[in-house]
């Protein structure tokens, strides 16, 4: 079977490929496991590491990395070419950029997730879908600190605005039969190795990447700040097991929110100073720089998520923080 990851360029899209590649397979569209003979990134922009992923000539999975914009009907299209497909539809503008561009935000994340959902509608059988949406589905004055699958949808952004109509799109469209979608409710993954991105929750991996890196980290947010964090192995896998999971279990709400930590800034850099420890690493400066325009956005955010739905239909429990910080030293940073 063919897999394709949009958004299959950026940090998640690009760990999940190489996750693929080393399972092998996933659940056709018999119903039964089927091996992965091809993989498709689409993605706007690729980085020169992801590019250095191409497998060799000859190998079991073949990994194609296709340049497109989600925006582009006809491309969204071209790369939904077989009927033997598994979907994973990570390619999204992050929070920042949304805020700034709000014709692109439409234009990238409306119109890209539905040219997609109707790519996969013309197919036949009933391709399994996940994408990857986001706790910004919650936001404002109903929200309670702790979000559950019960939680009134009250987005806050436009970033959180396009992530529900993405969902309620993927709960219609499996309804209709076209598709077999599943969304997870992703909190503010961690480490995200590389430079800071334009994502309002940056800091909440900078935290603990540039000290690790032995360089300094800006903090723009107060120390007791808490925030609903996951790992990056972790979503990853909880991709995997909502693809994987029974359609009998599923239910007419497809949108799981994963489970996470709930850890405030100061305990975050406890963890960090103690790995950083264990390695042996000089970590870099954290100095506190307050910004209004971070905070106000991170105020609207629950601080904890509640993922017993998502557990009950096989998503894994998280690794404890000092795991994730052990994995992210081990996979990122030279020792
Ligand atoms: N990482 C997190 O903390 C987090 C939290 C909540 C939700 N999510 C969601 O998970 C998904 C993956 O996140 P990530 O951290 O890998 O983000 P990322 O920014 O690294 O990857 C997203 C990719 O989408 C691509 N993209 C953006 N607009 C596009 C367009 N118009 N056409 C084609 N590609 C386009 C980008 O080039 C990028 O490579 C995203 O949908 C994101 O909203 C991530």
């Amino acid at each position: 079977m063919k897999v394709v990851i949009t958004g299959g360029g950026g940090f998640l899209g690009s760990q999940l490929a190489l996750k693929l590649i080393e399972r092998g397979n996933l659940i056709g569209p018999s119903g039964a496991p089927e091996p992965i003979d091809s993989i498709t990134l689409f993605d706007a922009h690729f980085s020169l590491p992801i590019e250095a992923m191409q497998t060799e000539e000859g190998a079991a999975v073949d990994l194609a990395l296709l340049s497109g914009d989600m925006g582009d009907r006809d491309a969204v299209f071209s790369v939904i070419d077989r009927d033997d497909l598994a979907v994973f539809h990570l390619a999204s503008m992050v929070s920042g950029e949304c805020e700034q561009r709000f014709d692109d935000a439409l234009r990238a994340n409306l119109d890209g997730g539905r040219y997609l959902l109707e790519a996969l509608r013309e197919r036949e059988g009933k391709p399994r879908l996940v994408f990857a949406s986001s706790v910004a589905a919650f936001g404002g004055e109903v929200m309670p600190d702790c979000v559950t699958d019960s939680t009134k949808c009250t987005p806050q952004t436009t970033y959180g605005m396009t992530k529900v109509i993405g969902e309620l799109m993927i709960n219609d469209y499996s309804r209709k039969g076209f598709l077999d979608g599943r969304s997870a409710r992703l909190p503010t993954i961690i480490i995200r190795p590389g430079k800071p991105n334009a994502a309002a929750s940056s800091w909440a991996s900078g935290m603990f990447r540039e000290p690790l890196n032995g360089e300094p980290c800006y903090l723009p947010v107060h120390r007791d700040q808490c925030h609903p964090v996951l790992g990056y192995h972790d979503v990853i896998d909880s991709f995997i097991a909502l693809h994987e999971a029974d359609p009998a279990l599923i239910g007419d709400d497809r949108a799981f929110g994963l489970p996470s930590h709930r850890i405030s800034v100061a305990e975050a850099l406890t963890v960090m100073e103690q790995v950083a420890a264990e390695f042996g690493i000089q970590p870099g400066l954290v100095i506190d720089d307050p910004n209004p325009a971070i905070q106000s956005i991170v105020d609207t955010w629950p601080t904890a998520t509640n993922g017993t739905r998502a557990l009950k239909i096989g998503v894994p429990e998280p690794k404890p923080l000092k795991e994730i910080v052990r994995d992210y030293v081990r996979d990122f940073v030279v020792t």
